[in-house]
């Protein structure tokens, strides 16, 4: 079993939709996938039909994770979702006056380990104790990094901060996953090649690995996630349109060739 966890500070980047798109593309593959969505603002919990709502989501996953199987709903796609039900965002909270808050995600999981293949993680764009969570949980953390100046400032400020304060724990010798970015939402203006460059030049001498696969920017992401699809499984008779979503689709299918080889 591998578990990724999705992570950015910046929101807006994309993490929620990469993290449907891998979980549809992956369970097609037949491979048995959990997603979890572990932001309050509950975009993952809904990206899906759900087929058979579970009578628990991610509270209950947390405070009681001996309960875990009671938690894991169907998603049409064929893969399984811990919904988001912390609306009023007491988790973050509840999680700081917990001695083992920053490992409940970990043990939760634990609990699943026969049961899936892989488990893919959504988090909230922002430092916190449920973000920390999932990092100290995961495997491997993807973060999608979309082309602008201001992406690259908040990576420094926000997510590689967020694990610099975290590597106490190695210490202890608790693992922090390596993070690995994707280049993300990729058009073809010069600014976008310029970012490229300076993110893989800048990769070397810091903490992070540039993965090959580049993401690109299409409106064939928001068309599948207003149909409830992935984008590996968008259809359409525009012969235009279909090109866009083969390239879109190609890109879900690399990466998840490089994810498997992580
Ligand atoms: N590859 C893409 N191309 C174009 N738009 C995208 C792409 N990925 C995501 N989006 C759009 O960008 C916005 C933010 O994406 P989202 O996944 O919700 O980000 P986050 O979860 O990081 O806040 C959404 O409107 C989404 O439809
Ligand atoms: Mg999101």
């Amino acid at each position: 079993m591998k578990v990724i966890s999705i992570i950015s500070t910046k929101g807006g980047v994309g993490k929620t939709t990469l993290t449907a798109n891998l979980a549809g593309y992956l369970s097609g593959l037949g491979k048995q996938v959990l997603m979890i969505d572990a932001d309050p603002q509950p975009s993952l919990s809904s990206y899906y039909e759900i087929t058979e709502q579970a009578p628990n989501g991610l509270t209950e996953f947390l405070t009681h994770p001996e309960n875990a199987d009671n938690c894991l709903s169907k998603i049409h796609q064929g893969c399984d979702l811990v919904y988001s039900d912390d609306h009023d965002n007491q988790l973050q909270s509840w999680l700081v006056g917990k001695g083992d808050g920053r490992f409940r995600l970990k043990i939760a999981i634990k609990q699943l380990t026969k049961k899936y293949d892989y488990i893919l993680i959504d988090t909230q764009g922002a430092k916190g104790n449920l973000q920390d969570a999932a990092v100290l949980a995961a495997d491997a953390l993807i973060s999608p990094m979309p082309p602008e100046m201001a992406v690259v400032k908040e990576l420094e400020r926000g997510t590689l901060s967020m694990l610099l304060d975290l590597q106490s724990y190695k210490e202890m010798g608790i693992n922090v996953p390596n993070l690995f970015g994707v280049i993300y939402k990729v058009d073809r203006t010069k600014d976008a090649k310029q970012f490229v460059e300076y993110l893989n030049n800048s990769s070397k001498n810091k903490s992070y690995t540039m993965l090959n696969t580049q993401i690109p920017q299409s409106v064939v992401f928001k068309e599948a996630t207003s149909k409830q699809i992935p984008v590996t499984e968008f259809k359409n008779s525009n012969k235009k349109q279909r090109q866009k979503a083969k390239k879109s689709a190609a890109s879900i299918e690399a990466l998840v060739k490089e994810i498997e080889g992580l």
